[in-house]
C-alpha cells in the first residue's frame, strides 16, 4: 500500500510540474503575443519618460483593445494631429483607463480627431453607438495648478493634492452632465448628454462629417430677430423653469447648428439657490442683447431683463428623457 501512495505522489507531483510548465509556455505565449500585436507606437513608448508605464504588461493589453478606436487620435486618421507632446498631454493614465471603460460600455467607439483645444478641455470628434459624437476630454493639471503644487505637495501636512484635484476635475464635468441633463429635459437646445465618466464627458456631435458646426460668433444670420428671441426664451426657461442661469452666454458658446442656435459649455452654469445666480443671470442677459445690438436689432437690457423673468412660459413642459 505504501509503495502505491508513493507512486502516486511521483505521478502527481509530475503531472503537477507538467502542468505548471504547461501554463508558463502559455503565459509566455501569451506575453510574445501581446509583444507582437503591440503597435510600433506603443513601443516606441518604452523609453519615453512619462508614458513608459503604458508600455508595462496590463496596460499594453488594454491598450491593444482599444487601439484601433483611438486610432484616429494617434495619427493614423485624416487628421495628422496629435503629436507626442499634445498626447502626453490630453492622454495620461487615468484619462486612457477612462476611455477603456467608456469604449468598453459601448459609449464610444472610436476617437476620431480633435475639434477644438479650449483653456479646460480637448474636443473631439468620436463615433458611438448610433452615430458620431462629441468627446470632451477635460485636463487633469493645468500649467497654474502644476505651478502652485510644487509649493504644496511634499508638505506632509496637504497630502494627496494631486488626487484632490482630480476628483474637482471630475465633479466639474458630472456637473456639465448633470447640467446638460436637466436643460434638455425642459426641451431646450443643449447637445444630448449620453455619458460621463472621471473626467470625460460624452454627448450629441453637433456638425458634419468633418468639421463642427460654427459658433454664433462666426456666423451672420438672417433673421436675428428670431434667433435674438429663441435664445431670450432659452434664458427664461432655464431661469424659470429650470431653475438655472448658464453663466456664460456668450456667442462662443453658443453652436450654430442646423439653422438654430444650441448652447454648449454649461459646466459653470448654476442653480437659483447659488448665491451669484442673480449676478449671472444679469451678465447672460447683458451678453445676448450685446449680440443682438451689434447683429442691427434694438434691444433694452431692462426689457429683457423683465421678459426673462416675466416671459409666460404655461405651455412649457418638462419632458420624459429617454
Ligand atoms: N457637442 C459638440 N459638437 C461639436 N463641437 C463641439 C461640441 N461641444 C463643443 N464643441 C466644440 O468645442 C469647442 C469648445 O467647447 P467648450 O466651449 O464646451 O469647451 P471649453 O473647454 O469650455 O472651451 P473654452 O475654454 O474655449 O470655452 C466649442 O467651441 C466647439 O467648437
Ligand atoms: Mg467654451
Amino acid at each position: 500500500m505504501g509503495r502505491r501512495s508513493d507512486w502516486d505522489d511521483e505521478l502527481s507531483k509530475d503531472t503537477k510540474q507538467r502542468r505548471h510548465n504547461r501554463k508558463r509556455r502559455k503565459m509566455n505565449a501569451d506575453e510574445e503575443f501581446i509583444d507582437e500585436e503591440s503597435s510600433k507606437f506603443i513601443r516606441s513608448l518604452d523609453n519615453t519618460k512619462g508614458s513608459s508605464w503604458m508600455a508595462e504588461k496590463r496596460y499594453k493589453q488594454m491598450f491593444n483593445e482599444i487601439e484601433e478606436g483611438l486610432s484616429g487620435v494617434l495619427g493614423d486618421g485624416p487628421f495628422e494631429w496629435v503629436d507626442r507632446r499634445v498626447f502626453d498631454a490630453v492622454f495620461d493614465r487615468l484619462t486612457l483607463l477612462s476611455l477603456y471603460k467608456l469604449m468598453k460600455s459601448g459609449i464610444i467607439d472610436t476617437l476620431d480627431f480633435p475639434i477644438a483645444r479650449g483653456k479646460e478641455a480637448h474636443v473631439f470628434h468620436g463615433t458611438g453607438e448610433s452615430g458620431p459624437v462629441a468627446v470632451k476630454i477635460f485636463h487633469t493639471s493645468n500649467a497654474v495648478f502644476k505651478n502652485l503644487v510644487q509649493y504644496i505637495e511634499g508638505d506632509p501636512r496637504f497630502g494627496g493634492l494631486k488626487r484632490r484635484h482630480r476628483d474637482l476635475v471630475d465633479i466639474w464635468v458630472r456637473k456639465e452632465f448633470r447640467n446638460l441633463s436637466r436643460l434638455e429635459k425642459w426641451g431646450l437646445a443643449v447637445p444630448k448628454p449620453l455619458g460621463v465618466h472621471k473626467n470625460i464627458l460624452v454627448m450629441e456631435y453637433l456638425g458634419t462629417d468633418v468639421a463642427p458646426s460654427p459658433r454664433l460668433r462666426d456666423v451672420k444670420v438672417n433673421d436675428a430677430k428670431a434667433v435674438y428671441e429663441e435664445l431670450l426664451e432659452f434664458l427664461a426657461i432655464s431661469w424659470q423653469k429650470a431653475n438655472m442661469v448658464h453663466g456664460d452666454f456668450s456667442p462662443y458658446n453658443i453652436m450654430w447648428h442646423g439653422d438654430r442656435p444650441v448652447v454648449i459649455d454649461v459646466g459653470q452654469a448654476v442653480v437659483q439657490s447659488h448665491p451669484k445666480s442673480q449676478e449671472f443671470l444679469v451678465r447672460d442677459v447683458t451678453r445676448l442683447v450685446e449680440w443682438a445690438n451689434k447683429a442691427g436689432l434694438e434691444t433694452d437690457l431692462a426689457e429683457a431683463m423683465y421678459d426673462v423673468l416675466e416671459m409666460d412660459l404655461s405651455h412649457v413642459e418638462e419632458k420624459i428623457v429617454s
